[in-house]
């Protein structure tokens, strides 16, 4: 893992329960910052912060939807004031399914939607008062569907291009304030539940999604949290408004969905 002293550093996560997200909250509490996550499930915000409290890190968290700006408003000054002022935001919550858009429901879409971008949004708001300012770094997570059309996936594809474009205007907003904002764009990260969920549901799809990309091998959560740690950190110091790939190359290829190849031609449920 990438070594940067994050000692005397307020790391907040978003959605930092599982999977990648909590990849990323390890290495920011292994490198020495202390670390907030939220998400809804109580117990899996417990089960994190004693995880991180493992690695050494100190750890707060509580549970909140991010679809509630008043809660996470509420949980924001409440990390705050338990850790310090920010000094970096990673915003990772997000929710995701396939389906055909003619069988997905209005709320099925919106849920997608409330979740990953005015969930995004809803983070943003509620941590800007306690961001420390100059110096921080808001750090987003988007996905290669947010340009690269994917059938199945037009709720997280839609709510992912307003992530990109939400993260390029933040970065021109808050660069006055001397605050970083980007995204981090990962593959196919394997062993998580977006891997199991979109690309891999089954050998086939697994093998198709792994011919997609160029350096044929899957992405881990590690290489998410290196370059989580690299963004956060004054080693990016000019790097605003990018929305970094982070795939093995996979974006470059016009990626079909595993599970079309895989001769799903239908996801009517
Ligand atoms: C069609 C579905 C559906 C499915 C839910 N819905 N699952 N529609 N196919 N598989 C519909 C429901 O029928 C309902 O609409 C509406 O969505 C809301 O469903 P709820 O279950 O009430 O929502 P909620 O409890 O808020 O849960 C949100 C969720 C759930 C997104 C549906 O799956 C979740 O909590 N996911 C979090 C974990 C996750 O998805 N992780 C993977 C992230 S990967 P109706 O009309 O019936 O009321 C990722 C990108 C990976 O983001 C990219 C890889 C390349
Ligand atoms: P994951 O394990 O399901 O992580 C999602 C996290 O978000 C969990 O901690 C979950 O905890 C939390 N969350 C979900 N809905 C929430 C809500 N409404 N409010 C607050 N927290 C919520 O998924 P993952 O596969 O590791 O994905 C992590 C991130 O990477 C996501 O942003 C995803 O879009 C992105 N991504 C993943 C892949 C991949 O291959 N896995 C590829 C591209 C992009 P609770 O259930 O407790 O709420």
């Amino acid at each position: 893992m990438l070594r940067i002293d994050y000692s005397d550093r307020h790391v907040f996560v978003a959605g930092g329960t599982s999977g990648i997200n909590l990849a990323v909250a390890k290495a920011f509490a292994g490198a020495g910052a202390r670390v907030s996550v939220i998400s809804r499930d109580e117990g899996k915000v417990q089960r994190a912060v004693d995880m991180l409290r493992a690695v050494g890190g100190k750890a707060q968290g509580l549970a909140v939807d991010v679809r509630d700006s008043a809660g996470l408003a509420s949980a924001a000054s409440a990390l705050a004031g338990l850790q310090g002022p920010f000094d970096v935001v990673y915003s990772g919550a997000a929710g995701n399914f396939l389906c055909a858009a003619d069988s997905l429901s209005p709320n099925g879409f919106r849920t997608v939607v409330d979740i990953d971008l005015n969930g995004s949004f809803n983070v943003m708001h509620a941590v800007f008062p306690h961001v420390r300012k100059p110096g921080a770094s808001l750090i987003h997570v988007t996905a290669p569907q947010s340009s690269v059309p994917m059938r199945f996936q037009v709720h997280a594809a839609a709510a992912k291009a307003g992530v990109d474009q939400m993260t390029r205007v933040l970065a021109l907003e808050w660069g006055a304030f001397g605050i970083r904002v980007n995204a981090i764009s990962p593959g196919p990260i394997e062993n998580t539940e977006g891997f199991s969920r979109l690309m891999a549901p089954d050998e086939a799809a697994r093998d198709f999604a792994l011919s997609q990309v160029p350096l044929r091998r899957f992405g881990r959560t590690e290489d998410i949290a290196e370059l989580a740690l690299f963004l956060g950190s004054e080693h990016a110091s000019y790097i605003s408004g990018a929305i970094i790939p982070c795939d093995g190359g996979g974006s470059l290829e016009s990626v079909k969905p595993a599970l079309e190849a895989a001769g799903h031609r239908s996801l009517h449920r």
